[in-house]
């Protein structure tokens, strides 16, 4: 297996690893390094069934299946779909084409470690790839901002809600998304988390707040809180703390949800078909107490 770093910090690609085959210790642990390093590890020229894609992103901590998302293999619940195809009329996957800058699972008590994603249509337009996912770095983010807001911020808390993210997204254009329902809204209640992580693989500070769920630093007033959000949101998406991952059919894309926060890129149409299997893996091997 080798690991080659992309110049921007963030983002590597890691060739000669065939991940149909159970992974050895030594490979697992090589990923987990570079996942909290560079934060998004890319492995083209894969092929992989839905249980491939299962027993692969098992290996990094438990497997979520998702509250809302009712698109997912038959077999394997945790393998979600990710398309904006429809057949017969019906949408076969959730499209999250436009979901604007987010950390998954940011909204649950037990955060997630990382997304594995396994492209298997992927829309072109004169030779360049569509709906490329995009990242930010968390680490850089903490690390530049103002001493006086590390030091005003440190020890606080931020409210995620699963609820804020959903509505954005059912306001879009063409969307399928019902409302949640009651009993969707009482298992994923507002929850805290710490503003600043201590990241479990590198042992850094990183910035977890997020545009997508974060709704309100905890011990501010409400007018500090909404200045300081507004504050992080802007300084944490500026364009040196970004890269993006331009899609081939049959990569297989991994990404540290502690470390970045990621936004899907919306430029394709209805008619450019993407369609992706996506494994979301909880942070229990980090945080076993929350689980
Ligand atoms: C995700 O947020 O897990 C999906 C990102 C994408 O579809 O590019």
């Amino acid at each position: 297996m080798r690991i080659e770093p992309k110049v921007s910090g963030l983002g590597a690609t890691i060739h000669d690893i065939d991940l149909s085959k159970p992974l050895s210790a030594e490979n697992y642990k090589a990923i987990e390094q570079a996942l909290g390093q560079y934060g998004v590890v890319s492995f083209p020229n894969q092929e992989l069934t839905a249980k491939q894609l299962r027993d692969y992103a098992e290996n990094f901590g438990k497997l979520e299946i998702n509250v809302a998302n009712m698109y997912h293999d038959e077999q394997y619940p945790e393998v979600m779909i990710l398309s904006n195809i429809k057949e017969n009329g019906q949408p076969i996957g959730l499209s999250d084409a436009g979901q604007d800058w987010h950390t998954d699972m940011s909204y649950s008590k037990t955060i997630a470690f990382s997304n594995v994603l396994y492209g298997i249509k992927i829309p072109f337009r004169d030779g360049e790839s569509l709906g490329n996912t995009a990242f930010c770095n968390m680490h850089a983010a903490y690390e530049d901002l103002p001493e006086g807001l590390k030091v005003e911020l440190d020890g606080m808390t931020v409210t995620h809600d699963f609820n804020k993210f959903w509505e954005m997204m059912r306001r879009k254009e063409g969307s399928s998304r019902p409302p949640l329902t009651e009993e969707q809204r009482k298992r994923k209640p507002p929850v805290s988390h710490p503003i600043f992580l201590t990241h479990p693989i590198t042992g850094r500070k990183v910035l977890y707040a997020n545009p997508g769920y974060s709704m309100r630093v905890n011990e501010l007033p409400e007018a500090r809180s909404n200045e300081v959000l507004q504050f992080l949101f802007e300084h944490q998406t500026q364009e040196k703390y970004r890269y993006r991952h331009p899609w081939a059919e049959g990569d297989v894309l991994m990404w540290d949800n502690m470390g970045t926060i990621h936004n899907a890129v919306a430029d394709y149409s209805p008619d450019e078909r993407r369609l992706i299997k996506r494994c979301q893996v909880m942070a229990d091997k980090y945080f076993p107490e929350l689980y």
